[in-house]
């Protein structure tokens, strides 16, 4: 049995890396460094910027995260490594690492999607063990900076997509309007900051995505330039210089970001209603990705659960944000179905090679 498993994340900002006991179950250690500080400065993430700090940092981290969980690399069994999809500098050094790890200590190396790192990121626990109670088939609602998509999960590493953005993401959508507001990357925790400010009241009634009946897909992208227009028509953004800080009141922004938060999560609420109704075999759904760090939208979909009847689960803080546990957790089931990768792991889906 392959019993340790190192789990590597480099896909965006984050050097993360963390060991996962297969045996017992449990979350040994999960070490990351963020870069937030670095790209705060210029309003989001730059890939030179992400890609360089990735190489500082992954040894050092690795290191961490052995020390913490009292193991050594010889202890390993297999090296866990997201390959895509994410920012290809950063990716690269994930991957070479790894590589040169499973290649000079002659260990198995699995590829993994971090997308799919997200999706079982549902069964871990901030304790580090594994939640027992989460059950197939269930829903994950998934939705982060890069991305946002439901899934039905039909088994480890069986799920398909039942609906995404077609164009931005939520937490994307929360980062752009944070600055808008003249507040700093990232932006999720600050909007839901001044939203409970308001206590969650919907002040502007912003546009919810328009779709037919049972349709499930997410468009933030018109909802943001919504905002953007009545903050221009306050006087408080200008199309060209930005937001016009003198004239942004504290109650106004805590009156755009409450609204703005009730909105994204009535667009979540149905589609994940219509995705309960088609699927009556799920018991349960998860929220996992770094906006299920936001309390407000856990509290909303618990209740929604309550409503359908169903478990609701989501992925614990330090499992939420890109960390290196969930690659670990998704290298440990994909060893036990022996879908190793070998030394051309590549990032980028190779073109049929006819
Ligand atoms: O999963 P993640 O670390 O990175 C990607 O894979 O994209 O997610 C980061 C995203 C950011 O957009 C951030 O604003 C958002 O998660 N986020 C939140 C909250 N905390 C982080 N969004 C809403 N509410 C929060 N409390
Ligand atoms: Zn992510």
């Amino acid at each position: 049995m392959h019993r340790l498993i190192l789990g590597i994340e480099t896909s965006c900002d984050e050097t993360a890396v963390a060991v996962f006991d297969a045996q017992k179950k449990r979350m040994l250690s999960s070490c990351l460094f963020s870069q937030i500080d670095e790209h705060a400065l210029y309003g989001g993430v730059v890939p030179e910027i992400a890609s360089r700090s990735q190489l500082e940092k992954i040894n050092e981290i690795t290191q961490e995260a052995l020390l913490q969980a009292k193991t050594s690399l010889n202890n390993i069994d297999v090296i866990a490594v997201t390959n895509k999809p994410g920012l290809a500098g950063s990716l690269l050094v994930g991957v070479s690492f790894a590589k040169a790890l499973a290649w000079s200590l002659n260990k198995p190396l699995i590829g993994v999607n971090h997308l799919e790192g997200h999706i079982f990121s549902s069964f871990l626990c901030q304790d580090g063990s594994v939640n027992d109670e989460l059950q197939f088939p269930f829903i994950a609602q998934s939705a982060s900076g890069g991305h946002t998509a439901l899934y039905l999960v039909h088994d480890f590493g069986k799920y398909e997509v039942i609906g995404e953005t077609i164009d931005d993401a939520a937490g994307e959508l929360f980062d752009k309007v944070a600055k808008m507001l003249g507040h700093g990357y990232p932006g999720g925790a600050t909007i839901e900051r001044l939203a409970k400010e308001t206590k969650f009241k919907d002040f502007f009634n912003y546009p919810r995505t328009k779709k037919s009946k049972h349709e499930i897909f997410y468009s933030f992208s018109g909802l943001k330039t919504a905002v953007l227009y009545d903050l221009a028509n306050k006087g408080m953004y200008d199309l060209k210089q930005g937001p016009i800080l003198a004239n942004i009141t504290e109650e106004i922004k805590q009156q755009v970001s409450s609204s703005l938060l009730v909105c994204v999560t009535d667009i979540f609420e149905q589609n994940i209603t219509h995705a309960l109704k088609r699927y009556p075999e799920v018991t349960s759904f998860s929220f996992v990705g770094g906006v299920a760090c936001n309390h407000y939208m856990k509290e909303r979909f618990s209740q929604l659960a309550q409503k359908y009847n169903k478990k609701f689960f989501s992925s614990p803080p330090r499992f939420s944000t890109d960390n290196g546990g969930m690659i670990a957790f998704v290298g440990s089931y994909k060893a036990t179905q022996n879908k190793f990768s070998d030394l051309s792991l590549d990032i980028l889906d190779k073109p049929n090679n006819k």
